[in-house]
């Protein structure tokens, strides 16, 4: 694996790979890696020629700058396991190669997106993961990008900035990885305790139940079911839990012929912040 640190040796690298037509997929990512990452390097690697992970933690998307300051970057194990799974290219820059002094301010119109669920609770997110993940994109110039289905409110704030700002490059959604648990796999959920992760099953749980019913049941009466399930784990608190039409995330109380959806949830167990969701339709 090639690893570049400043924006210019990327691009000579991947200009002469394009010269010979091959196929690129971006992978962004902010390090601490685990299986689900590495899934999406497996995921994106028989559609492409050449695998461009970057690992970048970005500054503008916490907000709050002692959670910036303890994010973890293991760096030496993060390059083993991208090599143990074949990645071609790793992009590590600095702060200053990515925001140089005087660097353009950034915001982009996401409407509602920006301001429901994760939007709402951490204020500016997407429009610090926009603003990075447009200057990736800027630079690598890939034909796919791939991202987790996990961060569903992220995938869909990058698909509509590659609509508005017409950006030819493929979104690929890579499935959530779970633990025999059925625990959505993220660096939070090492936090948990093993007692925590047993517990946990009832979010994987409710949702199986919606996706299960929601032919069948009406949407408040799945909302329902679910939160019966939760409730009988005391130790949970929902944050939010809801079924909304996919591409906007808006909440839904019926459904309409030709759309998609997904159902949705936030929770606190043992402190940590869990976020989990399942596709309808
Ligand atoms: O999902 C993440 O890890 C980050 O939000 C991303 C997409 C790498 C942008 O910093």
């Amino acid at each position: 694996m090639e690893i570049y640190y400043t924006k210019k040796e990327l691009q000579l690298a991947l200009e002469a790979l394009k010269l010979n037509n091959k196929v690129i997929t971006l992978v962004p990512t902010m390090g601490a890696l685990h299986e689900g990452h590495l899934s999406l390097i497996n995921f994106a690697k028989p559609k492409t020629d050449i695998t461009v992970c970057s690992i970048f933690v970005n500054p503008t998307q916490f907000n709050d700058p002692k959670d910036l300051e303890k994010y973890p970057r293991p760096i030496e194990k993060d390059i083993q396991l991208l090599e143990s799974v074949g990645c071609d290219i790793l992009f590590l820059p600095s702060v200053e190669e990515m925001y140089p002094p005087n660097d353009e301010t950034w915001h982009i119109d996401l409407g509602e997106l920006d301001r429901i669920w994760e939007g709402e609770h951490r204020p500016g997110h997407f429009q610090g993961v926009t603003q990075i993940v447009h200057k990736l994109f800027e630079l690598v110039k890939p034909d796919y990008a791939c991202f987790g289905q996990k961060d569903f409110q992220q995938v869909m704030v990058i698909q509509k900035m590659i609509q508005m700002k017409n950006l030819p490059i493929q979104l690929l959604i890579c499935p959530i990885i779970r633990n025999a648990n059925g625990l959505a796999l993220s660096s939070r959920n090492a936090r948990l305790s093993d007692e925590g992760r047993e517990i946990a099953l009832a979010i994987f749980k409710s949702l199986n139940a919606i996706k299960s019913n929601f032919k069948s049941k009406s949407i408040p009466n799945l909302l329902e079911e679910a939160r019966t399930i939760l409730a009988q784990q005391p130790e949970i608190t929902i944050e939010y839990l809801s079924i909304c039409e996919s591409s906007t995330l808006s909440p839904v109380t019926k459904l309409e012929e030709g759309k998609s959806y997904v159902a949705i949830i936030t929770v606190w167990l043992e402190g940590v912040r869990l976020i989990d969701n399942i596709i309808l339709s």
